[in-house]
């Protein structure tokens, strides 16, 4: 059994007055692939802002090498090694895919490209292409390419899949297996199968709390996970 590479523990988020996460707690094992499911509204988005930096938890931890990550600025946790991919997918749509990659090396001091074009063959070709003609599919790949310049501990995705045609679905999926060999992936997604077939372990959350924590093969299926959404 991997040790754990990241440990959120207790964790109760508010926007305001509106108490959005309570009493979160989950754990994702080195090399693991966790999946966080639930409805629209439930907070998986605010459960990955939590950790990542972007919003800071009323009460709880998160830790990550014996290191509390509650109360460290986004940068920090990013130079870390726990990088947060968001929902929106944005990317500086006037500078070109290398610029883009650039400025991701520049800010956290990762130079790793040969990995990101293993990955992401693709992006080679569209170096000079200017971010914001890429399609949804070629932008995702520039996403996740920045995101791992710099072999990162932890990749924390929120829906990477969302509006892809089904061809870059798949293609994603062998790359998160393939990425999970070296880095531990949370993936907050609503397309079941997906999740399914690669998942060691999901959790569904309702309402701000965790519902269900499954965690053998033979329950990660797709009408177990359908039962909590
Ligand atoms: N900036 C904000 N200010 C106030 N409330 C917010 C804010 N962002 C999200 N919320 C509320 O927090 C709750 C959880 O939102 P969140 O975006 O985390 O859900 P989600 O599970 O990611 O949903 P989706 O599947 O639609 O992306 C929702 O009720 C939402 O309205
Ligand atoms: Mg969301």
């Amino acid at each position: 059994m991997s040790g754990e590479i990241l440990t959120v523990s207790g964790l109760n988020t508010s926007y305001g007055e509106a108490k959005v996460l309570f009493d979160i707690s989950m754990s994702v094992g080195k090399g693991q692939i966790v999946s966080c499911v639930g409805r629209n509204g439930a907070g998986k988005t605010t459960l990955l802002k939590s950790i990542a930096g972007f919003l800071k938890p009323k009460s709880g931890s998160v830790t990550s090498d014996n290191t509390n990550l509650v109360g460290l600025a986004p940068y920090d946790i990013a130079k870390f090694g726990i990088k947060y991919i968001p929902q929106d997918k944005k990317v500086f749509f006037d500078l070109t895919v290398r610029e883009n990659l650039e400025l991701g090396s520049y800010a956290t001091k990762d130079y790793n490209w040969d990995q990101v074009l293993a990955y992401f063959p693709k992006l080679e070709l569209l170096m000079e292409r200017k971010a914001g003609y890429l399609s949804g599919g070629e932008r995702q790949m520039l996403m996740i390419g920045r995101a791992i310049l710099g072999s990162p501990k932890v990749l924390l995705l929120d829906e990477p899949t969302e509006g892809l045609a089904p061809g870059i679905v798949t293609q994603l999926k062998n790359t998160f297996k393939a990425l999970s060999k070296n880095t531990a992936l949370v993936i907050v997604e609503q397309n079941l199968p997906l999740v399914c077939a690669i998942s060691d372990k999901v959790y569904a959350i309702k309402d701000g709390t965790i519902v269900a924590e499954i965690v053998d093969k033979e329950s990660i299926r797709v009408d177990v996970c359908e039962r909590y959404l």
